[in-house]
């Protein structure tokens, strides 16, 4: 069973959790109880490829946040949902907040609110963590009308459009399961007008995948009326996109902790963990080489890019009424396709 973990962008993603979710039970003890929902739990801990360490999984490190979650949810695909509630009554016997819902998150949503019904007015944070374009729109809009007292489950979704246009490109099926797993998770099929700007060379790679995250986020304030959103880009040792941590809420107080939370991780986490991992990387290449060296390589400086927030804007409308996805050709392609995997990246 793999584990799910990238590397040193993992690393940082799950930082900036522990820290927002502390922050969030904080500013929410005069409420009295809260709720952790996770639809990609994954297990309890990591192992990160490139180092060997043990890391805390997104369970672990709710479970563990102070002051605690009233209680948790984790949704999770068999096998992983056996092992993941095994590992959990081992390592937290006495720990009764928590429930492993088994199966497709988008399918079993609704079944695993139920466990939360009497706490529907309770601040609700979601970490929809999918390691593809797995979420869908359907979800979403479950999620934000869930809560009573007219405010919203706060999310925080990895969107990974780099890989978008890289998997659209691909003939036959497999592209267009692809578009489809696209219209399911904008819940419309205007993602086409960005595909079209970029087949056609209007956009460049880096504009069509800002406009990707700025469609989601759009969708999210405009048409389930969320206030506030935040992206957070995170990259690969080398700086290339593997994926964006959209932040939702209703809430402005929510907003400006993910907004210092983000800054001082574009200072911070992200720079310094991606200095050590380009460290690593310099060191195990030595290695291979059977280089022998006295110290240990040190790690480059990393320069550090301000976090600048801004709103999201109008996205791109239709122009064609025919699809572009027809231009595919309907023969399923061999081209080893496996799925989306951000940490190809
Ligand atoms: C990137 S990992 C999640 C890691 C975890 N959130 C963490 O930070 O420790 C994605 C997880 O989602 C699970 N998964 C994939 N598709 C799913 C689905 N449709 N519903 C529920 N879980 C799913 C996979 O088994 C995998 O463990």
């Amino acid at each position: 069973m793999t584990d799910g973990w990238g590397g040193w962008w993992t690393e940082a993603k799950l930082e900036i959790l522990r820290k927002y979710l502390q922050a969030f039970t904080q500013a929410s003890t005069k409420a009295r109880a809260t709720v952790y929902l996770d639809l990609y739990a994954g297990m309890p801990t990591h192992t990160r490829p490139d180092t060997a360490g043990v890391h805390d999984g997104s369970t672990t490190i709710a479970l563990e946040t102070v002051p605690g979650f009233t209680r948790l949810v984790f949704w999770e695909r068999e096998p992983t949902a056996s092992a993941l509630r095994s590992a959990l009554r081992i390592r937290r016997p006495a720990d009764d907040r928590w429930h492993v819902v088994s199966g497709d998150s988008n399918a079993t949503i609704s079944n695993g609110l139920t466990l939360v019904t009497d706490l529907r007015w309770a601040p609700t944070f979601a970490f929809i963590d999918p390691k593809g374009l797995d979420v869908a729109w359907t979800t979403l809009e479950r999620l934000a009308a869930w809560r009573t007292g007219g405010r919203k489950v706060e999310l925080w979704i990895l969107l990974p459009e780099p890989a978008v246009e890289r998997v659209l490109g691909l003939q036959g099926v497999r592209g267009r399961n692809t578009a489809d797993q696209m219209t399911a998770l904008y819940g419309c099929d205007d993602w086409l007008a960005i595909h079209e700007r970029r087949r056609s060379n209007e956009l460049t790679a880096d504009e069509t995948r800002a406009e990707y995250v700025n469609l989601l986020r759009w969708r999210l304030q405009h048409d389930l009326d969320y206030k506030i959103t935040h992206p957070l880009t995170l990259t690969n040792a080398t700086g290339s996109p593997v994926y964006t941590m959209i932040f939702a809420t209703d809430h402005p107080v929510g907003g400006d902790i993910m907004h210092d939370i983000y800054s001082h991780a574009h200072v911070h986490e992200i720079p310094e963990l991606r200095s050590l991992a380009l460290a690593h990387r310099a060191q195990a290449k030595q290695d291979a080489a059977g280089i022998l060296t006295l110290f240990d390589t040190p790690p480059p400086p990393v320069a550090h890019i301000e976090y600048v927030h801004t709103k999201p804007w109008e996205p791109p409308h239709r122009r064609r009424d025919d699809s572009i996805l027809d231009e595919m050709d309907d023969v399923d392609d061999q081209s080893g396709y496996a799925g989306f995997n951000p940490d190809d990246f």
